[in-house]
């Protein structure tokens, strides 16, 4: 799905941009550019964002967890 209109940038693109380690917006601009126009879509990928690092959160536990026991 066309997350950024303005630069034609996917979820995809902005998801692999957070797990190749994008932190931040800033950080995905530079990546892929998406929210590098009028704006309108930096919500969306903050949320994408938030979701990729809590997915990446929850994978990191469930190995700690996995090795503890
Ligand atoms: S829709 Fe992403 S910068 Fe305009």
């Amino acid at each position: 799905m066309i997350i950024c209109q303005c630069n034609g940038i996917s979820d995809r693109a902005i998801r692999k941009a957070v797990r190749d380690g994008a932190n931040d917006r800033n950080d995905v601009i530079r990546a892929c550019a998406a929210g590098m126009g009028c704006g309108g879509c930096v919500p969306a990928v903050e949320q994408i964002i938030d979701a990729e690092r809590e997915k990446a959160a929850r994978s990191s536990l469930l190995v700690l967890e996995l090795a503890a026991s």
